[in-house]
């Protein structure tokens, strides 16, 4: 059977560039998969006056080509502009990697969306987003798309794990249909919050359990 790597994956999976967390990070993101389940969180370091991505560090909870897709697109953004940095494909990392195999496109997007999610993360946190959109209950609906239950790898939107969103005055309101004292509550709690947070005109995020 032939393998399906090339020696640039085989060799950045084994020596992955950039791995690790960087503490008080400028901006931060961890995307899940929807296809596979998997996780890679990213941190940035932002240079204010250049806008430039200073360092950024990856963790990967996923495969073989996640992991090697975070290292190369870390070393592709490093010294980037952010809207450079943004625009980096996953097209580009997979061609940078010598390509992936088709099935596993969605592990090269997910790396790429933790590095667009962590910019923008960035980019909430300093008020810099240009398109400033009220947060509605369908914008935090569509964020928690991205929040994965960890005992199923699904969505917490699909699993019907969150039962209902109200969004008043600045306040979000999230119900989720666990009790409190599962394993799992204070771990979804935590990304919920990272996930709504940031939005520009939120000013609290509540977070409550079923029982
Ligand atoms: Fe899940 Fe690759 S199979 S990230």
């Amino acid at each position: 059977m032939k393998f399906p790597y090339t020696d640039i994956v085989l060799e950045h999976f084994r020596h992955p560039r950039n791995v690790g967390k960087i503490e008080n990070p400028d901006g931060k993101a961890t995307e899940g998969s929807p296809a596979c389940g998997d996780m890679v969180s990213v941190y940035i370091k932002v240079d204010p006056k250049t806008n430039t991505i200073a360092d950024v560090k990856f963790e990967s909870y996923g495969c073989a080509s996640n992991i090697a897709t975070g290292s190369i697109i870390t070393e592709l953004a490093k010294g980037k502009t952010l809207d450079e940095a943004k625009n980096i494909t996953w097209k580009e990392a997979s061609e940078a990697l010598g390509g992936l195999p088709k099935i596993k496109a969605h592990c090269s997007v997910l790396a790429v969306e933790g590095l667009r999610s962590a910019i923008q993360n960035y980019e909430e946190r300093h008020g810099l987003v240009k398109e400033k959109k009220p947060t509605t209950v369908e914008v935090v609906r569509q964020r928690l798309r991205k929040v994965i239950y960890p005992l199923t790898g699904l969505n917490v939107v699909r699993t019907n794990l969150v039962q209902d969103i109200k969004v008043k005055d600045g306040t979000v309101r999230v119900l989720v249909d666990l009790p409190r004292d599962h394993q799992f509550a204070h771990n979804i709690k935590d990304e919920i919050l990272e996930k709504i947070e940031p939005l520009w005109d939120v000013k609290e995020v509540v977070v409550e359990f079923t029982e």
